[in-house]
């Protein structure tokens, strides 16, 4: 088994409320991503898709592929976007960088050969990092 990762990047807003708790809990317990003006953060992502080499190509997979999904796929569906109130993905999901890391693997699952396992590297900030693997 061999894994390829792209590196990518995409800047979004977001707040991190639950509609079930009190002002008082979502302040105390989110802090300043419960910022109800909204506030924005640099998010880069690594995409690790993990399989075999195809003998002919001799690629795991196309990396111009890959990169071209990813872009397409996500940054652009959520660069420079408020994240609660621009994308139907976060319409009823709190935008955490977990909840992010698992749309962005769902996304990228449909468009990426199934015998290849996919892995999200989500950095929210360069401290604060998200990994999903399905
Ligand atoms: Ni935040």
């Amino acid at each position: 088994m061999i894994s390829v990762t792209r590196k990518s990047h995409f800047n979004a807003a977001h707040r991190l409320h639950n509609d079930d708790w009190s002002e008082e809990k979502n302040a105390e317990f989110y802090g300043l991503c419960n910022n109800k003006n909204y506030h924005g953060h640099n998010y880069d992502l690594e995409v690790t898709v993990t399989g075999e080499i195809d003998k002919e190509s001799g690629y795991l997979i196309d990396m111009k592929y890959l990169s071209g999904i990813i872009e397409k796929k996500v940054c652009d569906r959520f660069d420079h976007k408020n994240l609660n109130l621009d994308t139907e993905e976060f319409k009823n999901l709190i935008p955490t960088a977990e909840n992010i890391a698992v749309v962005i693997w769902n996304i990228l699952r449909d468009e990426i050969n199934p015998d290849f396992s996919i892995s999200i590297k989500l950095y929210e900030t360069q401290r604060n990092i998200v990994e999903y693997s399905g």
